[in-house]
């Protein structure tokens, strides 16, 4: 599917001082192959994001996704940032339903639903995240895990909604873990949600949509991971913090 977005991006999550942030970006606009096609997206810490922007000025294509947003508009909700907020900034992405927001901080589908809303509303577009864990896998439950997860959240929305979708499987049971999915599990499992969108929507759009493949991925295994024919890039975490490794990644198609 040559028409479909090669993406990597990195989610950085609760890590760096704004020091480190400029000093990684610094290093990923040294190390990136300037001919590359493929999008880069880096997720840093909400505070890092103008900065890096600011940092970045026009000297390379790189955009800027923040790894969360809240369910409502705006008012009296304490230490939330608004998709608004994000748009504001010049931020165009936003990751939603993260496992880790789903298991720490208890995100449910309804909650995914409305932020997924205030994304799109925004302009923002949202990278949605889906993944079984461990106990599912083993239990051989993770293709309906995972089919209720777009289900649940995706079918509120019109595909002509979604234009700016990317989805990342990340199999909680690799995140951080140092074990990624083989191969054969990941193209399984890509292969399955693209055509389980194709069933929830069309074909077209399930073939036109980018699904990025997260949890341990890194400079050593992406390029066959990369190679699968449903997997269209990664959404990296530890491995995003090296910038030579990210840009590595970057490279792997
Ligand atoms: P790791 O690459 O550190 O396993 O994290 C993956 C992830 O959660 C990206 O969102």
């Amino acid at each position: 599917m040559g028409f479909r977005r090669k993406i990597v991006a990195g989610n950085w999550k609760m890590n760096n001082s704004l020091s480190d942030a400029l000093a990684l970006v610094d290093g990923i606009v040294a190390n990136l192959d300037k001919h590359s096609t493929t999008k880069v997206i880096i997720c840093p810490p909400f505070p890092f994001i103008s900065p890096i922007k600011q940092h970045l000025k026009d000297l390379v294509k790189i955009n800027l996704g923040a790894q969360n947003c809240s369910e409502h508009i705006a008012g009296a909700y304490t230490g939330e940032v608004s998709a608004q907020m994000l748009a504001s900034v010049n931020c165009n992405y936003v990751i939603i339903g993260h496992s880790e927001r789903r298991t720490y901080f208890n995100e449910t589908n309804e909650q995914l639903t409305q932020k997924l809303k205030r994304a799109l509303e925004n302009n923002l577009s949202p990278i949605f995240c889906i993944g079984e864990k461990i106990e599912q896998r083993k239990n051989e439950t993770h293709f309906t895990i995972v089919k209720d997860q777009l289900k649940n959240v995706l079918t509120h929305f019109s595909e002509k909604e979604l234009k700016n979708l990317i989805l990342a499987y990340e199999p909680v049971w690799a995140i951080g873990t140092g074990v990624n999915a083989t191969t054969a599990q990941a193209q399984e499992m890509h292969a399955f949600i693209r055509k389980t969108i194709s069933e929830l929507f069309t074909t077209d759009f399930a073939n036109g949509l980018s699904i990025l493949y997260g949890g341990s991925c890194n400079a050593q295994n992406a390029k066959e991971l990369f190679a699968c024919a449903d997997v269209d890039g990664g959404l990296i975490g530890g491995a995003s913090l090296k910038a030579a490794d990210f840009c590595t990644i970057v490279s792997s198609f």
